[in-house]
């Protein structure tokens, strides 16, 4: 046992596991692509003052999770606790806001948050997360969320639940701001050191308390819902009109405000009953006044992200088992039959683009059968001595335990041909 071992809260993602990851990204870059999104890739680093900013200087994030240090020069950096303010400031600053809108960005990759490390919860974890920038409308709230219906549908999930709620325009969380600071003002004193604190800066923070005797005061809390301005509530009706359409069930949760400062509007979490404490495997939203903060000009703006290390833990059975990377073909050379020339063999059927691993460690015919299984392969080529002498192999099918004598030379072709039926 090494004594090196990984920072706490970080995982090694190692075979076969990596496979199944593999084969969720692909799925999601090619469902993001039947909707016009392309890739982004920003830095991990960012200037701190980009989540400050953004995220909210009275948020848990910014506030106690973000890896913070100075860097040789004494600049202040922020490894990216997430991913929307990061790909805002790219658009910016790539001039994308120029161009013909809306631009849409999906992104895959880690981020990092120091939390108390338990199930579900890493300090480096990774999101597969979108951001459709440069449109207003709640139909594009409908689509994105088509969207990720699709890919979750895809993956083979069906039990998931889509929390959805709005917090409504600047206007409208204006008027409720001051509606529910005047409820707590009186209870102040009930109130924890953050929330307190929250009540002067952000009371709607506050609705993110999880502890139980807050939880008991914000019951009879006066509700967001009766402080939406006419727009915000047309614009909600519409994105709830839209999904009952497209048969989309959600359910409209009135207390969900999300963790972070950005939001206006539609705001959703999506809920996996089996992931335990943790149980948010999306969380996204409308933000609208994001890029307007950092600078820009008024884009409007929706994404969300997935978190991923939770989408795998929790993923159907029968995605992970179309996931798993098999070689198709084990050569096998048998008796005095050279591993070079099984070597060539391997070389000969990958050149017609077949996944193959060759036995080169002169194991006994029976342990390379038992390898092919634990490999999952579906082929198995035989080089005996009289068949290499007639320029042919014997290939068995293990799906069918049948086996045939084949010519060399027509190999590949023969199995290329099952192997795409298969
Ligand atoms: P978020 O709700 O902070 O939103 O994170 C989204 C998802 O990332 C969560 O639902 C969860 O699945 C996963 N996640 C967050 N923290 C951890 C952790 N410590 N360990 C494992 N998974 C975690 C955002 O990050 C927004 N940027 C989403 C968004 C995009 N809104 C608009 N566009």
């Amino acid at each position: 046992m090494t004594e090196y071992r990984r920072v706490k809260g970080t995982r090694d993602l190692l075979p076969p596991e990596t496979a199944v990851w593999a084969a969720v990204e692909a799925t999601a870059r090619r469902v993001f692509g039947l909707y016009g999104y392309q890739e982004v890739r920003t830095p991990l680093l960012e200037h701190t003052e980009l989540f400050v900013r953004t995220v909210g200087e009275s948020t848990d994030i910014v506030g106690k999770e973000m890896y913070t240090f100075p860097d040789r020069k004494g600049r202040s950096l922020t490894l990216r606790p997430e991913n929307t303010a990061p790909v805002a400031r790219a658009f910016l600053e790539g001039g994308l806001q120029s161009g013909p809108l809306p631009v849409k960005l999906f992104y895959v990759g880690p981020q990092f948050r120091y939390e108390r490390p338990q199930k579900g919860r890493y300090r480096q974890f990774h999101q597969i997360g979108a951001e459709l920038l440069g449109d207003a409308s709640p139909w594009s709230d409908a689509e994105l969320l088509l969207m990720l219906d699709r890919f979750l549908r895809e993956l083979g999930f069906t039990e998931l639940e889509v929390l959805l709620n709005t917090v409504g325009d600047a206007a409208s969380r204006r008027a409720y701001s001051e509606a529910l600071r005047g409820y707590l003002q009186p209870h102040a004193e009930a109130l924890g050191a953050d929330s307190k604190r929250r009540l002067d800066t952000n009371p709607l923070r506050i609705l993110d308390s999880k502890d139980p005797k807050e939880r008991e005061l914000l019951a009879g809390a006066p509700a967001l819902a009766d402080h939406l301005t006419d727009a915000a509530r047309a614009h909600f009706a519409t994105v709830c009109e839209a999904l009952d359409d497209f048969g989309v069930k959600y359910k409209v949760s009135d207390r969900l405000v999300r963790g972070l400062d950005y939001y206006t509007d539609t705001v959703f979490e999506i809920v996996s009953r089996d992931l335990g404490a943790q149980d948010a495997l999306v969380g996204g939203g409308r933000y609208d006044e994001l890029v307007a903060d950092l600078g820009g000009p008024r884009v409007p703006g929706i994404g969300f992200a997935i978190g991923e290390d939770r989408l795998i833990e929790v993923l159907p059975a029968s995605f992970r088992q179309r996931a798993a990377a098999a070689p198709s073909v084990l050569v096998v050379p048998i008796g005095t039959v050279p591993a070079a020339l099984a070597l060539k063999v391997g070389e000969e059927l990958r050149g017609a683009g077949l996944a193959v691993e060759v036995e080169a460690a002169g194991r006994a015919l029976r342990k390379a059968l038992e390898r092919a299984g634990r490999l999952g392969a579906r082929w198995v080529v035989l080089l005996g001595e009289d068949e290499v002498g007639r320029e042919a192999v014997t290939v068995k099918d293990l799906k069918d335990g049948e086996q045939r004598e084949v010519p060399r030379g027509a190999l590949a072709a023969w199995l290329a041909t099952r192997t795409e039926s298969a």
